[in-house]
């Protein structure tokens, strides 16, 4: 694979999953969005405030914060069926909130006056460039704002990962669904192994803020580019520009990444203009 890991043509088609999962959200997915979301941006940091979502998928996030009383939304998306899908979700489940979708890169978006909250769910480790994605995202918020983060932490199989993502989107049609099969049936296996119910396990999984399963899974081995980060070096990035870290959940890496890579969840205050 050559060519430009920024551009969206180089990368996974996250969009084309999304537009999958979003034929299920109902309002039951949506309260557990909700909820979850409160868990690391209280509705108290939202209510009346300005949002921009990067990387805002399947648009769950985006309704989410309109619910918990953002005053306005914008989304953007370097996917064009992302895009699609997050209009179309926040014209279902928001409408009349007031919010903007826009196709757009975060490593070219022109910097505004700056939002109260920025918000980016799993999404920086995928622009091919996360250093860069990161300044862009501090960028973009306003002095006393929050910047709310999740992002891969690094694990002892991120090389054997990174090389599984390559080729579950650029090689051949048929391995995708080889690769998928396979995953899952050890996946499960493995959750058997250690006395849970699988398919209980599968049947719970929207719990994970009204996620699926199966489009996670999908997410997981063809999310790519990738590129992990882990706490203390998001933090000597981000301290520089001014941020100081308010609220971390950290999940822990289990059977060495075997299983894919837990996201950790961050939210940092920028200080405020002297
Ligand atoms: C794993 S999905 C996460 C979607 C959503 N935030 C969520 O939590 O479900 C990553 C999303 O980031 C988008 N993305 C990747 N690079 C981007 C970039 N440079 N600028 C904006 N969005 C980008 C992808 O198109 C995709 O929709």
């Amino acid at each position: 694979v050559t060519g430009d890991l920024r551009a969206a043509a180089s990368h996974f088609r996250f969009g084309e999953n999304w537009a999958g999962f979003a034929r299920a959200i109902d309002e039951e997915r949506l309260a557990l969005a909700v909820q979850s979301l409160a868990r690391i941006l209280p509705a108290d940091l939202l209510s009346e405030r300005t949002m921009l979502d990067i990387g805002s998928g399947s648009g769950l996030s985006a309704v989410a914060a309109l619910r918990l009383g953002a005053r306005h939304v914008t989304a953007i998306d370097i996917d064009r069926d992302s895009v699609a899908t997050t209009a179309a979700t926040l014209a279902r489940f928001a409408a009349p909130a007031s919010f903007t979708v826009r196709e757009a890169s975060i490593l070219e978006l022109p910097a505004g006056g700056g939002y109260d909250i920025v918000h980016s769910w799993g999404v920086l480790h995928h622009t091919g460039d996360l250093p860069a994605a990161l300044q862009a995202a501090a960028r973009h918020v306003a002095p006393g704002g929050r910047l709310v983060l999740s992002l891969y932490r690094r694990t002892p199989l991120d090389r054997l990962w990174i090389a599984e993502k390559r080729l579950y989107t650029h090689g051949p049609r048929w391995l995708p669904p080889v690769i998928r099969s396979l995953f899952k049936g050890a996946y499960l296996a493995a959750i058997a192994v250690t006395g849970r119910n699988p398919i209980r396990y599968v049947h719970e999984y929207p719990r994970e803020r009204g996620m699926s399963w199966s489009h996670d899974v999908h997410d997981w081995l063809g999310g790519y580019p990738y590129e992990p980060i882990d706490t203390a070096e998001l933090v000597a990035r981000l301290g520089p520009l001014g941020f100081v870290s308010e609220q971390l959940i950290e999940r822990p890496v289990r059977a060495r990444g075997l299983f894919g890579a837990p996201c950790n969840e961050y939210r940092l205050a920028r200080k405020a203009a002297a």
